[in-house]
């Protein structure tokens, strides 16, 4: 007797075709806070690790294995398809994307070629191996949305309040939207690599766009995120979209087109989802910052996290931001299993 095949819960839950399980993956669960990450990417830079498949594959199936979640992130950086595509960058360790000429004139902008899947072989092929390794489990693939990434270019490196980015935004229109559209091309194409070679769903990352009202970030922002959205959207692949602080944009981002918006904590998930018109699945959305505090305190804001998703026609479960670098991972353990055990109960209650 053969079994009907079942979606996995992550991908029905992103199509609002869930029961009631409670999918769960961590943003950053592949990373420093796992030691056998440390221990295969010692004496390997950032950037290097990511040119190398097995490593990839290696990473990237770590906290699969470990902890039992619903979903695989693909291991690489935002940063991956810039240096592809010809800019000069590199990721320090404890400071993050460093770039050797900043973009802040027209003629800058126009360094910025266009980028093609071919240029990028080696995620081509670690996401073949990984989905071989996979099974059931969906790999997640992922880009950073032209905004995040136009922030790195213009400030240079990591930023507090973006000042020459939105400077540059709004003094000068024109190389600004010329910026964003070849970023939208080169993060499309990322995309477009990790799902024609098997990912089956995307995430696009505007992790630092909170920072902007909604007035600009509707003029500015939103059109190439949309783009970028659309251009994957061929592949009918469910597409998340995430920032943090984007409470007040939450309205603006559900337009943008994905199928899943991510929500940080500083909103609960009810509140986000009526914001949303209740249309979207939403993902989140536990403070990082929390997992540290004792099991008890985080196991009682993991069930309330899953009792607010439960207003949202979907509702995957994941922290509001990247795990921390020093996070324990016996807790994100519990996390899983707490989700996964008791999920079903509280979202019925
Ligand atoms: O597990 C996963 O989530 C998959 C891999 C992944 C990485 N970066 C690996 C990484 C993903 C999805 C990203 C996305 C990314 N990169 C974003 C968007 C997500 C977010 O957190 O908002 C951003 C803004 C970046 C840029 C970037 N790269 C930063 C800010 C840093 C951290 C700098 C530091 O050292 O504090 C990186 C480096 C990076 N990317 C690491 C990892 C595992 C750490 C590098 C190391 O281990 O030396």
């Amino acid at each position: 007797m053969s079994a009907p095949t079942v979606e996995s819960p992550f991908l029905a839950t992103c199509r609002q075709q869930s029961d009631d399980r409670v999918p769960v993956w961590f943003m950053r669960q592949a990373g420093r806070s796992l030691p056998e990450y440390r221990q295969v990417r010692a004496g390997i830079s950032m950037l290097d690790s990511c040119a190398r498949p097995e490593l990839v594959t290696e990473i990237t199936l770590q906290p699969v294995r470990r902890y039992g979640v619903d979903a695989a992130i693909f291991y690489s950086d935002i940063m991956v398809p810039l240096k592809a595509a010809g800019i000069e960058l590199d990721i320090v360790p404890g400071t993050g994307p460093v770039i050797a000429e900043p973009i802040r004139s027209a003629a800058d902008v126009q360094r910025i070629r266009p980028l093609t899947v071919e240029q990028l072989p080696y995620v081509t092929e670690a996401v073949r191996l990984l989905v071989a390794e996979l099974g059931e489990t969906p790999l997640i693939g992922f880009a950073g949305a032209p905004f995040t990434l136009a922030s790195y270019l213009v400030e240079g490196g990591p930023s507090k309040d973006y000042a020459k980015t939105k400077a540059l935004m709004v003094s000068e229109p024109e190389v600004w939207h010329d910026l964003c559209s070849r970023l939208a091309q080169i993060s499309a194409t990322f995309l477009t690599a990790q799902v024609t070679a098997g990912a089956r769903a995307v995430q696009l990352f505007d992790s630092w766009v909170g920072s902007l009202s909604a007035a600009d970030y509707r003029a500015s922002v939103l059109p190439h995120s949309a783009e970028v959205l659309e251009t994957i959207g061929q592949y009918r692949v469910p597409r998340i979209h995430f920032g943090v602080g984007t409470g007040e944009l939450l309205t603006l981002m559900g337009t943008a087109g994905a199928e899943v918006v991510g929500v940080d904590w500083r909103i609960p998930l009810d509140e986000a989802s009526a914001r949303l018109g209740h249309r979207y699945a939403v993902q989140g959305n536990l403070d990082p910052a929390l997992l540290g505090a004792p099991w008890p305190v985080v196991a009682e804001r993991t069930r309330a996290v899953i009792a607010a998703g439960a207003a949202a026609p979907g509702h995957i479960f994941n922290l509001g931001h990247g795990v921390p670098p020093g996070t324990d991972p016996a807790v994100l353990e519990r996390i899983v299993d707490l989700v996964h055990d008791e999920g079903p109960e509280i979202r019925r209650a």
